[in-house]
């Protein structure tokens, strides 16, 4: 049975989508079948992975709003390689409505859980790609998770808001999903350049309880350009750091012995 991991970090613009499409495309790159899931309405992993969002008869909202069944939204090799055994439940931008819409099911917390049990077993690895908030998209993603995996950008403000980040995760494993664990913390965006960045780390590490990851995702202009040619990192240029960086990640998350089993 797949492992399901939530790449959630409320704070904005920190490398969830950059991580989540990367670490699924490398994954995927390893021989692992991984199904990548956009939870957020802004669609980037979609277009990050080369569909046209808004050329979508059906999304992953239309799945859980039951307008169609989970196989008729998911594309299967979005990407033109189809070397990669990678497939994906796209968004768009009516998802922004579940805030409101799902509030009306009986249990609006358990929708993508619900949807994801129909065919976790098919994949080694499922990504979700959350929206920078806490809101119902993220509760719905976390309580689908078996582990967190928690982007940090490596920048002043990198512990800000993990408090909240930590509250929510604890209150979800108590309310809604007993097992879900913290995968592990993921650096972003690191430049050797500056101190900060090293400060960053440093400081992090002495205030945060958690797993963090040994490799370090570096600032890479690869990596932010690989979205608007539809491509993840490793199709894109994949001799860079930043594929490097995400390889490295991909290698470590399958070795994880915490969560091996899973
Ligand atoms: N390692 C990196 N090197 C260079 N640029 C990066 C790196 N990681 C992310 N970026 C760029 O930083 C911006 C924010 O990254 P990304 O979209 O992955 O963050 P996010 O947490 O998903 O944002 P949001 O909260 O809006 O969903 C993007 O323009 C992305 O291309
Ligand atoms: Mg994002």
């Amino acid at each position: 049975m797949g492992r399901v991991i939530a790449v959630a970090n409320q704070k904005g613009g920190v490398g969830k989508t950059t991580t989540s499409i990367n670490l699924a495309a490398c994954l995927a790159e390893k021989g692992q079948k991984v199904l990548a899931v956009d939870m957020d309405p802004q669609g980037n992993m979609t277009s990050g992975l080369g569909v046209d969002k808004n050329s979508l008869q059906y999304t992953i909202y239309h799945a859980m709003c039951e307008e169609c069944n989970i196989g008729e939204c998911m594309i299967v090799h979005p990407l033109e390689s189809k070397k990669l055994n990678l497939s994906l439940l796209p968004a768009s931008r009516e998802l922004a409505g579940a805030e409101v819409e799902f509030i009306e099911s009986e249990k609006p917390q358990y929708i993508l859980k619900n949807l994801l049990a129909k065919i976790r077993d098919r994949f080694d690895y499922i990504i979700i790609d959350c929206p920078p908030a806490l809101g119902i998209l993220t509760v719905n993603s976390m309580t689908a998770a078996d582990t967190v995996l928690v982007p940090i950008q490596c920048e002043f403000f990198a512990l800000d808001g993990l408090t909240q980040l930590m509250y929510t995760i604890n209150l979800i494993r108590k309310k809604l999903n007993r097992s879900l664990e913290i995968e592990g913390v993921v650096f972003t965006m690191f430049d050797s350049r500056t101190n900060l960045s090293l400060e960053v780390v440093e400081n992090v590490k002495n205030n945060l309880d958690q797993f963090i990851y040994k490799t370090i995702i570096p600032r890479n202009v690869r990596l932010a350009e690989a979205p608007s040619f539809g491509l993840p990192i490793n199709l894109y240029d994949s001799r860079s750091a930043g594929a490097q960086g995400y390889r490295d990640l991909a290698e470590e998350v399958i070795n994880n012995k915490l969560f091996a089993g899973l």
